[in-house]
């Protein structure tokens, strides 16, 4: 199947060239293809391909609400301009979108058919990208993920490795509760959900639900750490300008239902760590609650 990634070099898609590789690929980056651009609808409909896989997205959510305009041409008219290239050429589109679509109450849930309710303007954006990208192509997949984490990455357990080595104890947030994801288990279950031609919406999460506190903890004993003192603390203590949602937690049901199953966090993790350790391929960028 000839399958264009879009936005190859973030850590999804990255992922994706892993789980795609029986596949002919053809792998997008800006500036080449920036889906901003209104072209990129020419440009996926002289590519002609089966399946076109959106990993490109505006991914500061504190920075989006600042810069809305920008967060909002690439999460919201990207998958607009993709879609209707696709809607061009017969492909079918993978429209990877976010938990922070939901409102994350304490104590729920979310199933795909769950209400949304974004809070920031990241999660509005990400919204209106599955709708422009619903109002143009019939033949979408819209793939919702969370904490999402891999080889490569920017990401939470490389910037609490880090934090760890330079400061020698952690503050974390334990109020704040989601799915942590790795990237290419998420990669594998799209090349699966790709061949059933069952369109709709899907969340692709790994089994189970953490504190950002239980996720820093597990992360440390797993890479030999344990001994880093790690105090939790509320999201209160760590101000943002995007506050996050404190329960956005996803169940997949739908992809379930097809026999698709993401195993659970823990032993995503592990196998994670034990890739990462030799090289200690870590991100000293900074740190999250
Ligand atoms: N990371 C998370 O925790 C998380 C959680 C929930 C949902 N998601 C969603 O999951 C998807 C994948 O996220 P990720 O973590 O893999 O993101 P990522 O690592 O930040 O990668 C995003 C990619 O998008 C590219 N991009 C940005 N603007 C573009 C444009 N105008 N045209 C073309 N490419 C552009 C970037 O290009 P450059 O390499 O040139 O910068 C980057 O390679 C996104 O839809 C995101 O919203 C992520």
């Amino acid at each position: 199947m000839h399958i264009v990634v879009v936005g190859a070099r973030g850590q999804l898609g990255r992922a994706l060239q892993g789980a795609l590789a029986g596949h002919r690929l053809s792998l997008w980056t800006r500036p080449e293809h920036d889906i901003t651009d209104p072209a990129i609808a020419d440009a996926v409909a002289a590519a002609n391909p089966a399946v076109v896989i959106n990993a490109a997205a505006w991914t500061d959510v504190d920075g989006a609400e600042s810069h809305p305009d920008a967060a909002f041409a690439v999460n919201a008219l990207g998958p607009k301009y993709l879609a209707e290239g696709c809607a061009r050429c017969g492909a079918s589109l993978v429209q990877v979108s976010t938990n922070e679509v939901f409102p994350g109450e304490p104590g729920t849930f979310y199933r795909e058919y769950e209400p949304l309710g974004p809070g920031s303007t990241y999660a509005r954006s990400k919204a209106a990208g599955e709708r422009a990208a619903a109002r143009m192509l019939s033949r979408l997949y819209i793939v919702r993920v969370a904490w999402l984490y891999g080889p490569g990455g920017n990401h939470f357990p490389g910037k609490i490795l880090a934090a760890a080595e330079r400061k020698g104890r952690l503050q974390v947030v334990a109020d704040e509760v989601g799915n942590p994801t790795y990237a290419p288990d998420v990669a594998g279950a799209i090349a699966q959900l790709i061949q059933t031609g069952r369109y709709g919406i899907y969340h692709l999460v790994n089994q189970g639900h953490a504190s950002r506190y239980d996720w820093a903890v597990e992360l440390l004993r797993l890479a030999g750490r344990s001994q880093i003192p790690v105090t939790p603390i509320s999201r209160a203590d760590w101000p943002r300008p995007a506050p996050p949602p404190a329960h956005a937690v996803l169940v997949n049901q739908a992809a379930a239902a097809l026999g698709i199953r993401l195993r659970p966090w823990q032993e995503a993790l592990a196998e994670f760590v034990g890739r990462m350790q030799p090289e200690e391929d870590t991100d000293p960028t900074g740190e999250m609650p």
